[in-house]
């Protein structure tokens, strides 16, 4: 028996036939509204909002099969209501994800963008002593906010750099603590005490813009913030200002509020790396992320449970 089933059709690559099997894919585009109509699943992009429209217009959905970890694009209390299965891609992402955050530490903290600049605009006029001084990191504390699979794979890759970690999380993590040494601390020591802040909690009601002209205010002169999981945990505005008065030393971000819209006060601001939000962006990575999203498909429409629920 076939199965009508909505897949994004920037998946199809990434994809082998032997795990279409029993599917009749209706590949949509990102830039292609949601049908209506009857399919019983939809593998969509992080950047498709799958909410009560949606599910109203698949009555006989029975599974979104997001493909990415972070789910905030699906209203999941919706989805419950309608008895529609969610599931996400845990894990097989965490460490792309958390060597693209190192990527953007370490580029802030060494001014790499400038650096590449400099050489490029063909104005450099030799090593000097006090050209494009940067933060030494051995010594300094990496700020956690978040320390689930991907916060604490940040974590395990600085006691390389000697950094002190502090974290932030619901719950204590004692087995990372005694690996890296990491310290369960408040928002607020964390906010003060962070050299880098770099945030891993995912986009809530709860850590919608926690990071707020306040929060900026709290960070030490010349921190860096990182942010590589939602753009709007951060308010973009009061961020490229504390950029403007060199409040902060730098920021390295890989998401945005309003993908792939940018803010432009934050796009002129100065010291910025900005990425395209690539953060599972390896070849291995995202051929795993198709598999689970269409493994939980297969699974559920075969009547067994789904492999990764988020709920
Ligand atoms: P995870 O394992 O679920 O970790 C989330 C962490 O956030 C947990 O430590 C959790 O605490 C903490 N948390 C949740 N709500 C909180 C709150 N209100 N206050 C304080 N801490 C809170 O998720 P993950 O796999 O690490 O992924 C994290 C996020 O990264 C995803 O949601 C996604 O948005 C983003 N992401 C981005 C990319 C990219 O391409 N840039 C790639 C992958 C993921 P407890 O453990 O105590 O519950
Ligand atoms: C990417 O942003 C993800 O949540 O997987």
């Amino acid at each position: 028996m076939t199965h009508r089933v909505l897949v994004a059709a920037e998946l199809k690559n990434l994809l082998e036939p032997a795990q279409l099997v029993d599917l009749d894919i209706t590949w949509i585009a990102g830039a292609e509204p949601t049908p209506k109509g009857d399919w019983v699943a939809i593998v969509p992009l992080l950047s498709r909002w799958v909410g009560g429209t949606e599910l109203k217009n698949l009555p006989q959905l029975r599974i979104v099969a997001n493909c990415a970890v972070g789910y905030n694009n699906v209203d999941v209390v919706a989805a419950e209501m309608r008895k529609v299965l969610v599931t996400n891609t845990p894990g097989v992402l965490t460490d792309a994800t958390a060597d693209l955050t190192w990527a953007l530490i370490l580029a802030t903290a060494r001014r790499l963008i400038e650096g590449v600049d400099l050489v490029r605009s063909g104005k450099w006029s030799g090593w000097h002593p006090e050209q494009l001084l940067g933060l030494e990191l051995r010594g300094r504390t990496l700020g956690l906010f978040g320390a689930g699979r991907i916060g604490q794979a940040v974590g395990r890759r600085a006691p390389a750099f000697g950094l002190r970690i502090l974290y932030t999380a619901r719950t204590p993590k004692p087995e990372f603590e005694r690996e890296t040494a990491a310290v369960r601390v408040d928002a607020s020591q964390l906010l003060g005490e962070s050299d880098i802040l770099s945030l891993h909690v995912p986009s809530s009601p709860e850590t919608k813009g926690i990071i707020n002209g306040k929060a900026l205010a709290r960070m030490k002169r010349g921190a860096i913030l990182i942010n590589t999981s939602r753009g709007d945990l951060v308010r973009e505005e009061a961020l490229a200002r504390a950029l403007e008065l060199a409040h902060l030393g730098a920021a390295g971000l890989d998401v945005y509020t309003d993908e792939p819209a940018i803010h432009p006060r934050l796009l002129a601001a100065p010291r910025t790396v900005l990425l395209p939000h690539i953060g599972s962006a390896t070849e291995d990575t995202r051929r795993k992320m198709a598999a689970i999203a269409v493994a939980n498909v297969q699974s559920v429409l075969s009547g067994k449970p789904p492999l990764t629920p988020v709920y």
